[in-house]
């Protein structure tokens, strides 16, 4: 009996430490990079929730409440409640934050118009980057300041600072960021931006050197990384685009990575799944200008993936009831080498 009891709790401690005596987020950052999770308003402040955050994340976002939809529903109204709360979980459990995003074309505040003269568009931008990057120097650590700029086919995507400023939108935003916080790093945030030959990570890396080029401050490139197993994956493409980066001194965030499979196939997609999750953190470990890998969410429950992509989901590492899935522990013992 006392014989079966010991070998019982053996084999549990084995277990429980399969993987390794390390978290998740300790893993990453000894192979040079920040995990992270995207962060719906306020649920880090269910222990249950905070615990995973803390064992998975060293960088943290919004995952909503920084789009001005929500932070700025009119003019004169900011809703700051949401980010400061994260950041104050941030600064107590030794993690940063990340601002997304301060312009898209999306979850936008209705007062924002396409009416605008330049004049009217350029104060507007002004006032909100200095309003946020004020209030949060030092305390927000780097910005998506552009999000989603480019159409598929490589041309700039027609969003209302286009439509009222022009091209160079991106750059009086990034200048006029880095005036108010020269110690943030300011980071342009694109889907499908990913590997290099395909036509829009092409004219998007072409803009940022040409930025570059004309000494317009910027510091990374995030790549959305919402990947899906029914399409098509070339990580040496991707290796190769985060190579021309480095080269040109521009730093990668893995920005919101989920990878979404069909819900009648579940199973037959797993080892798909896996093999592009493992493929993504082998990426941001041999290549020292990724600095971050976040996941979009957490659990699949929360994932924005199903209302988006109708059919498709099971996109996260933790399932619906909050647990780590077999993809999850493969990451992990990736991780803990
Ligand atoms: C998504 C959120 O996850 C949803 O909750 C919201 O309804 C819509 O926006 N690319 C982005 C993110 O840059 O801001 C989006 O987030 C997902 C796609």
């Amino acid at each position: 009996m006392k014989k079966l009891s010991i070998v019982s709790i053996f084999l549990m401690a084995v277990l429980c430490f399969s993987s390794c005596g390390k978290s998740f987020r300790d893993g990453a950052k000894e192979k040079g990079f920040n995990s992270g999770i995207a962060l719906a308003a306020g649920s880090f402040l269910d222990p249950n929730v905070a615990k995973i955050v803390k064992e998975n994340s060293y960088i943290v976002v919004s995952e909503n409440s920084m789009k001005w939809q929500n932070l700025r529903p009119n003019k004169t109204f900011w809703n700051w409640n949401d980010v400061d709360q994260l950041i104050k979980f941030a600064d107590e459990n030794g993690m940063i934050v990340k601002w997304h995003t301060l312009f898209w074309h999306q979850q936008n505040s209705n007062f924002i118009s396409s009416n605008w003269t330049r004049e009217e568009a350029l104060a507007a931008m002004d006032e909100h980057i200095e309003t946020i990057m004020t209030r949060y120097k030092g305390k927000i650590k780097e910005y998506d300041v552009v999000n989603e700029m480019f159409e598929e086919d490589g041309s700039f995507r027609q969003n209302v600072w286009y439509k009222t400023i022009g091209p160079d939108y991106i750059e009086h935003a990034l200048i006029k960021a880095r005036e108010v916080d020269p110690d943030a790093k300011l980071y342009l945030n694109e889907y499908n931006n990913e590997e290099k030959g395909n036509r829009k990570a092409d004219a998007m890396f072409n803009f940022v050197k040409d930025l570059k080029d004309r000494g317009v401050p910027i510091d990374g490139v995030g790549m959305q990384l919402h990947l899906d197993t029914s399409y098509n994956y070339s990580e040496e493409a991707v290796r190769r685009n985060i190579q021309r980066y480095a080269e040109i001194g521009i730093d990668i965030s893995f920005s919101e990575v989920d990878i979404r499979v069909p819900m009648d196939s579940v199973e037959a997609h797993q080892a798909l799944q896996t093999e592009r999750y493992l493929s993504l953190y082998k990426l941001a470990a041999e290549n020292s200008n990724v600095k971050s890998v976040i996941t979009w969410g957490w659990t699949d429950k929360g994932s924005w993936i199903p209302a988006t992509f109708p059919g498709k989901g099971s996109a996260l590492m933790y399932d619906a009831q909050g647990k780590p899935k077999p993809v999850y522990n493969e990451v992990k013992k990736f991780l803990c080498k």
